[in-house]
């Protein structure tokens, strides 16, 4: 059957799983069973990720200040970030006072160039948090070496990316267990949500502790009920949020699966138009297209606004790449931007994806993107 419903670009996958989890910790969930959902999302999630210990929060950003705090990173001190990145990534690094360093990306990854970063790195450098862009693993294995031989701190931003893995001399290890710290987000449109929400992880069981003492406004360990030791913060995730964050958690390998499946869809349909570009395809790591995107090519396809107004007129939405962070006026140093970062800025769409879709939506959002890349006499 034909729908005339615009086409959005995200959307969860909500099951009876997910509200009996949520209804129970909504009647349950109090007095002595007040964090059960947190201890039990907190748990799988560290197991998950392939680490020690899970600090549910109330965002990823929480999350990567909660990781720069404990990391004792503060004034006078840069953080190497990636140009095409969510703000967020940067904005943390300013909330402890540090410095962040746009470092520009790959051009296939889209993620955090090694080469790059090394460029960057300065007496100064304390700390590089490689993004997964999109669900897209960032060369982990040319970062840690390069980050642990300059005495670097390595917070992943994961945000996007549970469940997408990297090959090492080990086997397949998820992305979140490669560096110091790694933090995700459950917004509403990530691979797995809980409403909004995120989650710190550590193998090391300090590092755990300084980010647990942090998210509880710096109480004393140990001490008395309300003896603060140190100005902290409030980031806390609730027992109802982790419901729901169990009961997906519980499904990732399907929402995961579902995400990989709606890129096939796309490369079937689209895989063949000459110059366009989509999620890296390499041997070493396996992403989880948590975002089907393409990159167009400028010499010989429209401008991506277009293309993205034709398509929204076909009832079609996308999303267009994150602009490269240093061309916003509070990160600029008036040096402009990695060259990779400004073409993937102006080039980069993404694509609907979210978990509701269906083959036939994928169909009609094929012919609408065709259509779009028309020259424009024959596209009107
Ligand atoms: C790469 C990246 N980092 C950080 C964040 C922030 O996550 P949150 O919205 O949970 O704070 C996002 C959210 O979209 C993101 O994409």
């Amino acid at each position: 059957m034909k729908s005339d419903k615009t086409i959005l670009t995200a959307g969860p996958s909500i099951t009876r799983r997910e509200i009996a989890y949520v209804l129970d910790a909504v009647e349950h969930g109090w007095n002595d069973e007040w964090n059960l959902y947190m201890r039990r999302f907190e748990e799988l999630f560290a197991e998950t990720a392939g680490v020690a210990h899970a600090l549910s929060t109330s965002s990823c950003t929480g999350a990567l200040h909660l990781a720069l705090k404990a990391l004792e990173i503060g004034p006078g001190d840069e953080v190497l970030v990636p140009d095409c990145t969510w703000v967020a990534t940067a904005s943390a690094v300013t909330y402890v006072g540090a410095t962040p360093v746009m470092v520009d990306v790959q051009p296939d990854t889209w993620c955090m160039d090694p080469e790059a970063a090394e460029r960057a790195i300065t007496p100064r450098t304390r700390a590089m948090i490689p993004v997964h862009l999109y669900g897209q693993p960032a060369d982990m294995l040319r970062l840690v070496p390069l980050a642990r031989s300059r005495g670097l701190a390595i917070i992943e931003d994961a945000a996007p990316a549970l469940g997408a893995t990297i090959r090492t001399a080990d086997g397949w290890r998820p992305v979140g267990g490669f560096g110091d710290i790694a933090c995700f987000s459950f917004q509403g449109a990530k691979i797995m949500t809980t409403g909004e929400g995120g989650m710190a992880v550590t193998a090391s069981k300090a590092l755990f502790e300084r980010m647990r003492f942090y998210n509880e406004h710096g109480r004393a360990p140990g001490g008395k009920a309300f003896e603060i030791a140190e100005v902290g913060f409030k980031y806390k995730m609730s027992n109802i949020q982790a419901a729901l964050g169990l009961a997906q958690l519980e499904r990732i390998g399907e929402l995961v699966g579902k995400k990989r499946t709606i890129l096939g869809w796309y490369r079937e349909r689209l895989g063949e138009i000459p110059g366009l570009a989509f999620n890296a395809a390499n041997c070493w790591s396996r992403g989880i297209a948590w975002m089907s995107s393409v990159i167009l090519d400028p010499d010989r396809h429209p401008a991506r606004e277009e293309v993205c107004r034709r398509m929204k007129a076909a009832g079609v939405d996308s999303r267009p790449f994150f602009p490269p962070l240093s061309t916003f006026p509070m990160f600029s140093k008036g040096a402009g931007c990695g060259p990779v970062a400004a073409r993937l800025g102006a080039c980069g769409i993404n694509l609907p994806s979210g978990h509701n879709l269906t083959e036939a939506d994928i169909d009609r959002v094929a012919a609408a993107f065709r259509s779009a890349l028309k020259p424009a006499r024959a596209a009107a």
